[in-house]
């Protein structure tokens, strides 16, 4: 039976034989999957490993810092931000399809991760020069590390029999022609047991514990073409339900709470002397144990009352919020 200490011994080792002596990158998100398995790599191999955080334009407010700040400090580990946002928006423009979405971000995410592995390779190769080393190192980055999870691999269509409900970014949303071989340590595990493995590699609680967060980021909360301007209606909304949940203590009691922009829909309200015609904002708090079923989180009228208000009130395109009732499933837990 398994424990926290035996999975990391088992995977250091299997890492080690996999990559050997070579170069190594990981796609850091911010999330606990992403953290938990660069940092299993990072004690496989050490320096070899350079995590990559991804800028793609689709993040929360405040993620990127968070990253920078809180995940270096507690690994040490090498990190290159590498800022995509034109290119992922661009990629983006017009699409309004989930799955197409997903594939678009998927391959953007590739893109990014090969551009910044040749960086990875003339920083190592400047060093060994200034070092007059004269070692060249090795010409490439051959592995790609993602915290790919059991539940993302079924319900990308990777499990036995398993029907595709949606293109994980990570799984069936890369592209045909990709030159990494990947490792995925975290591909048998479940969240719960990510977090133990976490924790058992001292990774602070900040960082276990954080709620989940897609890797496609708000791209897949806005459901309509995904453009600049309403990225930052969605930013704006849903930094206001998180801080609203946070001070309300709810953060460990609910297991995550996507902030879901309606961008085609309008409807008619009334501020102030004047009519409105602004989108709607749904509000999905789930409680969950492995987010392959979930339950609506029947939360306190006062905290929905409190985020109803301040978004209704601070984010001027938005005139209404409303509240996801429904268990997955027959819902997934996010709307795309
Ligand atoms: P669904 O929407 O399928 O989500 O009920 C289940 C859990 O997975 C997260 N999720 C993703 N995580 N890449 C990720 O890293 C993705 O493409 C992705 N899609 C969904 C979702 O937030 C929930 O926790």
């Amino acid at each position: 039976d398994w424990t926290a200490g035996s999975i990391i011994d088992e995977q250091v080792e299997l890492i080690r034989a996999q990559v050997g002596s070579g170069r190594v990158i990981c796609g850091l998100s911010g999330g606990v999957d992403s953290a938990v398995a660069a940092a299993l790599v990072q004690k496989a191999v050490g320096d070899q490993l350079t995590c990559v955080f991804v800028d793609h334009g689709l993040l929360r407010a405040g993620e990127a810092e968070q990253v920078e700040r809180d995940y270096v400090a507690a690994t040490g580990v090498n990190l290159k931000v590498w800022d995509a946002s034109e290119a992922f928006l661009a990629a983006l423009a017009g699409v309004t399809d989930p799955e197409t979405k997903r594939k678009a971000i998927g391959r953007e995410f590739i893109r990014a991760f090969e551009a910044a592995a040749r960086e990875v390779i003339e920083d190592a190769a400047e060093a060994s020069t200034a070092a007059g080393s004269g070692a060249d190192g090795d010409g490439e980055v051959r592995f790609l590390v993602q915290g790919t999870l059991y539940p993302d691999v079924v319900e990308s269509g990777g499990g036995e029999g398993a029907a595709n409900i949606k293109s994980h970014h990570n799984v069936g949303g890369l592209p045909d022609d990709l030159q990494f071989e990947l490792v995925e340590p975290l591909r048998a595990l479940f969240k719960d047991e990510v977090r133990a493995v976490g924790a058992e590699l001292g990774l602070p609680a900040e960082i276990v514990g954080r709620q989940p967060f897609p890797g496609p980021g708000l791209g897949i909360r806005i459901i309509g073409e995904v453009t600049r301007e309403r990225l930052e209606v969605l930013r704006a909304a849903d930094a206001i339900a998180r801080e609203e949940l946070t001070a309300a203590g709810l953060d460990s009691t609910i297991w995550q709470c996507p902030v879901v922009l309606l961008a085609d829909v309008r409807s008619v309200g009334v501020q102030g002397d004047g009519r409105t015609y602004g989108h709607p904002i749904v509000l999905r708090p789930v409680s969950s144990e492995d987010a392959m079923t979930a339950d609506w989180t029947r939360m306190p009228y006062d905290v929905l009352a409190r985020i109803s208000t301040r978004i209704t009130n601070e984010v001027a395109e938005v005139n209404r919020v409303v509240l996801d009732v429904t268990s997955k499933p027959p819902g997934t837990i996010e709307w795309e």
